[in-house]
């Protein structure tokens, strides 16, 4: 039968698909453009040489943006506090192409080349079944009689160089890495040691802040309902196409050293695993977004927000669960939230650091300089703030006496 491989080029799915042709089936390899720097006509020549019968690549920039990161900017999607899930909001628009190719061209299976260790194997697979309840997933690398016979990389370079299969000798990279338009990860090898620092070189979308330019770059996003709409530059330029948007704050973080983390997280299937991510554009697009919030969003719309959907929308997200119904229903509280969130923010970037200028809204009026004011009193009266706080008190001397009872402070 013939099954679709969601191939990247690289040793690993190059050895699975020439193990696959072994195996007697028939290979459709299947590549997603969702923005990463990638040879997409090597990687096509690659697969047809080993022996792919056919080579499909699917451009999925522009829904990634508009259908999966618009709303992570709207949500200020994050999982535990410091990553912005660059991986993971990937992985449901590349499992729909890849499901639209397999039926598109009679593959009964889909594959892929994830470990059987990490959390990709299930955010593909679980977007599979969503999408195709009947397809059959085959997974090499869960599978005895292919990771028994390929139990380190120099099984991957032997069985390589009997199937006739081009190994590029570039520079070693002992880690690796998965990209896309948000972001790149860089995991395993020599990072697995926490306290290991990556080498300078290992970085690839950012400069390192040290070599940054000596000029801050300032520059202004515009939000319509939480979505940036317009981006303009220290000379003028305005960039409002949603892809072109993103490419252009990419642009600027890249040049000035923004977006850089190095955390441990814990992954869904219960391990903990060490991660260094470069996510250039998303952090300001995001950071900006947080702060015209600020301005704009209701106080109890945005606890409410920032309580339950943030969190739970994120956490969705990270374990794989974007095609379901609570994630569907999650994802419609996020629009309403995102009402008033209209204006403008000013902001800088400067040697790794975002900092913000100043945030202006023409159409909300929540913040009053007036009323903020410490030098004027409208809409209501001193005494009004005597009675508020009275009442405020009633409970809070309740307990002041019976702590003073139980000898407590
Ligand atoms: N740990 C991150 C995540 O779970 C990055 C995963 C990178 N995936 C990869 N196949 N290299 O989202
Ligand atoms: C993998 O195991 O394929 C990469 C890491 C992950 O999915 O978390």
């Amino acid at each position: 039968g013939k099954v679709c491989l969601a191939y990247s080029g690289g040793l690993d799915t190059s050895v699975i698909l020439a193990w696959l042709i072994e195996q007697g089936y028939e290979v459709v390899a299947f590549m997603a453009n969702i923005g990463q720097e990638e040879d997409f006509e090597a990687a096509k020549i690659k697969a047809l040489a080993i022996g792919a019968t056919k080579f499909v690549c699917v451009d999925i920039q522009e829904e990634y943006v508009k259908k999966v990161l618009f709303p992570a900017i709207q949500v200020n999607a994050i999982y535990e506090n410091v990553y912005l899930l660059g991986t993971a909001l990937a992985r449901p628009v590349i499992a729909k192409a890849q499901i639209a190719v397999a039926e598109q061209e009679g593959c009964f299976a889909v594959t892929h080349g994830c470990t059987g260790k990490g959390n990709d194997q299930v955010r593909f697979e679980l977007s599979f079944y969503a999408l195709q309840p009947d397809i059959k997933v085959i997974t090499p690398w869960r599978e005895p009689s292919f990771f028994k016979r390929f139990a380190g990389r120099q099984d991957l370079l032997d069985y390589a160089t009997e199937k006739g299969i081009p190994v590029h000798q570039t520079k070693s990279k002992p880690w690796s890495t998965d990209e896309n338009m948000a972001h790149i990860s860089f995991e395993a090898g020599i990072l697995e040691d926490p306290n290991h620092t990556p080498p300078k070189d290992m970085w690839k979308l950012t400069v390192d802040p040290l070599d940054a330019p000596d000029e801050p770059e300032d520059f202004t996003i515009q939000y319509k309902q939480g979505i940036p709409v317009k981006l303009t530059l220290a000379d003028g330029t305005e960039v409002s196409d949603p892809v072109k948007l993103f490419l252009t704050a990419n642009a600027i973080a890249r040049r000035n050293g923004v977006g850089r983390i190095d955390i441990v997280e814990n992954r869904f299937i219960g391990i903990k695993s060490r991660g260094c991510y470069e996510t250039p554009g998303l952090t300001i697009l995001r950071s900006c977004h947080v702060d015209l919030e600020g301005l704009t969003l209701d106080r109890e719309v945005r606890a409410i927000r920032d309580s339950y959907v943030t969190p739970t929308y994120s956490r969705l997200l990270y374990n794989g669960k974007y095609f379901t119904p609570e994630c569907e229903y999650v994802r419609t509280m996020i629009a309403p939230s995102q009402k008033t969130v209209n204006g403008v923010v000013r902001a800088r970037c400067y040697k790794g650091s975002l900092s913000i200028l100043g945030r202006y809204s023409s159409t909300e009026h929540l913040y009053d300089a007036t009323e903020s004011s410490m030098d004027e009193l409208t809409g209501f009266e001193p005494v009004d703030a005597s009675g508020f706080i009275a009442i405020q008190s009633i409970r809070i001397k309740k307990y002041g006496q019976s702590a003073r009872k139980d000898g407590g402070s």
